[in-house]
């Protein structure tokens, strides 16, 4: 597999846990985020960041005061403010201690976030200052190369009138039949690789190619500590979202480790 020449190599790598539901109580989280702080100069160089749910934002974000890494939400609302039962705003989830928010996760999706809300949600998380974590992956991979579309749909229906916040914005690319799964069944480097500059050639068309360089590509299924040195050394992608291994501590911070420089 030849070295890829993306400029994100010569970047920070970026590790972010999304937790979905698997932590759930508050003394847990506390420990969980304690320990990895305590535990940070194992993974020196690297930026790490925790997405609990919303309910747990407040303890993450205390134990992590201070220290290099990130708080952030998994959603936040299309909406501003208002008459929205259940929803959680940005400015809600930024008071609450994220200073990210995950936008357009495939399991948000499949609950019914269409690619015009998911849009909106970016506009409203970055309009208050938070940075976004932009995912995009297709359902599933047929031979005629539709994924590739179904890709390119979702970043350009994300930055449509909002290429002005892409400096806020980092993409994580998921499939979704790729995700909850273990790493032998997970996506191939090479795989992931060509995606990434797929990828790459979208948002240079969508967004101005400086900025598009930029834009950090992180990959997201069943990254796992067996799979995530060879991930790291051959996909290109920038860093990884990782879900059920982020909430283990030793097999997070294995992960973390694997994307040291
Ligand atoms: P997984 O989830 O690592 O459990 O596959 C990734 C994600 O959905 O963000």
């Amino acid at each position: 597999m030849p070295k890829t020449s993306t400029s994100s190599r010569s970047k920070k790598r970026i590790v972010v846990g999304n937790w979905k539901m698997y932590l759930e109580k508050p003394e847990e989280a506390k420990r969980f985020a304690s320990a990895l702080r305590k535990r940070a100069r194992a993974f020196v160089g690297v930026d790490a960041a925790l997405a609990p749910s919303f309910t747990l934002l407040p303890t993450v974000a205390a134990a992590l005061a201070g220290s290099p890494i990130k708080v952030g939400a998994q959603a936040v609302s299309a909406h501003e403010a208002g008459a929205h039962t259940g929803d959680v705003s940005a400015v809600m989830a930024k008071a609450a201690g994220a200073s990210f928010t995950l936008v357009g996760h495939s399991e948000r999706r499949a609950a019914g976030d269409t690619n015009a809300l998911v849009h909106e949600q970016l506009v409203r998380a970055a309009s208050v200052g938070m940075n976004v974590i932009l995912c995009v992956g297709e359902v599933e991979r047929t031979q005629d190369g539709a994924y590739f579309t179904e890709v390119e749909e979702q970043l350009a229906s994300a930055f449509k009138g909002a290429q002005s916040y892409a400096s806020r914005v980092t993409i994580a690319y998921e499939p979704v039949w790729a995700i909850g799964k273990s790493a032998a069944d997970a996506m191939q480097p090479n795989e992931v690789h060509e995606m990434v500059i797929f990828i790459r050639k979208v948002l240079s068309q969508l967004l101005d190619r400086t900025a598009a360089m930029k834009l950090p590509v992180l990959y997201g299924g069943s990254v796992e500590p067996a799979n995530a040195v060879a991930l790291m050394a051959e996909s290109g992608a920038s860093g990884f979202l990782v879900g059920h291994a982020s909430a283990e501590l030793d097999s997070f911070i294995e992960i973390l480790k694997a994307c040291k420089n």
